[in-house]
């Protein structure tokens, strides 16, 4: 008999995406809907939750269609979401109340800047590991509360649900029946006491969310719901759920403290595991959830930009100088150096380690002849450029960093990848299943269901597909690296 397949949901912030995966973590099959983005003022992003909802739907739905084909059964399906993307919905009817406000979202600055002017940002960092800064979801659901008509008398009789992504898949996955989440992605919310594990009554008052809005929070690989057939045409086990950037480092399988991983997706997100211990940082970087399992909670310092894919993304559909991704890598490479142009692509502010939701993208150092393919390279660069920040703002918390395993759409550009090497000065190690997101939730499900016996299991299912070290002199890197540095300087908003 063939060993039944895993099903993936991960639903991020420009597509939905379902993958199925073998037992020894390749690819059988993938299905991928882009969405709509909408951004209705400068600074704020929203998605249509039911566009989401529809395009996650259709793609399990083709998944499920080819395992069908194949004759090939499923036994699980993991959840991962772009993270702290926030949903309020009926209780009754399920409808959302108001667009998901994204992650990227800056609308609740201000709100962000009084909470610190008030001097709460020592006892926030101390109970959920992050910054008073509107990445999160906290703010958010005030602002729905306090906009939408009617909102907050409604959630105040306990007719309303919050939930980020993975909720609301699940709430309609269940037609209803269930209003959960995981630890990893509570703990993104700024409600939730990430060494109690526990929604904190004292962060909900301070934010003005009412403790009813709220899911119940599971271990990441837990039996968190069935589907309704009548959702998917079968019942199956939703069995494993993290946030994105969790279950890409479940993926990578960095289970060991010390070891790093940075996933590239429309951000860049790196995270390194520092076992059952939550380390502050002394660096504006972050203290998270890595992954709970079995109740033990295993932690991570976090260092989060949130432009990298994205940047392309503008290339292709804001500027229209490229027709593809794919294209980006020989553009780069026609280039012999960078010709002092800079990108900063601070499109929603700055992330870690600057934490300026005020500032916006520039860009520096063109001259007349500046064309479309110094400007793909400056935002590739700019990729580099910030997870060189991160890695700096790690080791200044006392890390000690040899090796980074790279993931997602973006490490697949070698020019991209080895420019990394070059400017983080550190050997790059790219798996070679690069879809590490998926397949981490995929992992957890696998293990919750038995398919799995241990995290060793999924250590050795881990190949390296080549490791980029670095080749770039001592000089230049200086010299790009100064560059950089001036320019993002030159871009903060208190410039
Ligand atoms: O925190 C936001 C993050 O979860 C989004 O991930 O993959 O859409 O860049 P991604």
């Amino acid at each position: 008999m063939t060993t039944p397949l895993l099903l993936s949901i991960d639903q991020g912030t420009t597509s939905s995406r379902a993958m199925l995966f073998e037992k020894n973590s390749s690819t059988f099959a993938v299905a991928q809907r882009e969405f709509t983005q909408f951004y209705p003022q400068s600074g704020w992003v929203e998605h249509d939750p039911e566009e989401i909802w529809k395009t996650t739907l259709t793609v399990c739905q083709e998944a499920l269609a080819t395992a069908r084909a194949a004759n090939r059964k499923v036994a699980t399906i993991g959840i991962t979401n772009q993270r702290e993307t926030t949903l309020i919905w009926d209780r009754h009817t399920g409808k959302p109340i108001y667009n998901a406000i994204v992650w990227q979202d800056r609308r609740t600055a201000e709100r962000c800047r009084d909470l610190q002017q008030q001097g709460h940002s020592d006892k926030v960092a101390s109970k959920t590991g992050l910054l008073l800064d509107p990445y999160f979801s906290g703010t958010k659901i005030a602002w729905i509360l306090d906009n939408v008509e009617g909102a907050r008398a409604r959630a105040d009789k306990g007719e309303l649900a919050f939930g980020t992504i993975d909720s609301f898949l699940m709430w309609r996955l269940t037609n209803g029946r269930v209003h959960a989440t995981d630890a990893t992605n509570a703990g993104r919310t700024l409600l939730f006491n990430i060494h109690t594990n526990s929604w904190d009554d004292e962060l909900c008052a301070l934010l003005d969310v009412p403790r009813s809005l709220l899911p119940e929070v599971h271990d990441s690989a837990a039996n968190f719901c069935t589907t309704d057939k009548s959702v998917l045409g079968e019942e199956l086990p939703v069995a494993g759920v993290a946030g994105d950037q969790h279950a890409a480092s479940i993926g990578q399988v960095c289970f060991q403290p010390g070891m790093v991983k940075s996933t590239y997706g429309t951000g860049c997100f790196m995270m390194l595991n520092t076992g059952t211990e939550a380390i502050p940082s002394t660096h504006r970087l972050l203290t998270t959830i890595a992954y709970r399992l079995d109740g033990v909670t295993t932690y991570a310092i976090e260092g989060s930009i949130f432009v990298a894919g994205a940047a392309v993304q503008w290339l292709r559909d804001g500027l229209g100088i490229i027709q593809s991704a794919e294209e980006t890598q020989s553009m780069a490479m026609s280039l012999e150096d960078n010709q002092g142009v800079y990108l900063v692509p601070a499109f929603t502010g700055l992330g870690a380690p600057h934490w300026d939701a005020e500032a916006r993208g520039a860009l520096f150092g063109l001259t007349r002849d500046s064309g479309p393919a110094v400007v793909t390279r400056a935002a590739l660069e700019a990729v580099c450029y910030q997870t060189m920040d991160l890695l700096n703002a790690m080791r200044k918390d006392g890390a000690s960093i040899n090796t980074v395993r790279v993931d997602g759409g973006m490490v697949k550009n070698d020019w991209l990848t080895q420019y990394l090497a070059n400017v983080l000065d550190i050997a790059i190690e790219r798996p070679r299943q690069t879809e590490t997101t998926a397949l981490g939730a995929a992992y957890l499900a696998g293990l919750q269901t038995g398919m799995y016996g241990s995290l060793d299991e999924l250590t050795a299912n881990w190949q390296q597909e080549h490791e980029f070290t670095p080749t770039m002199d001592d000089e230049l890197r200086k010299r790009v690296t100064a560059g950089w540095a001036d320019a993002v300087r030159r871009t903060r908003s208190n410039y």
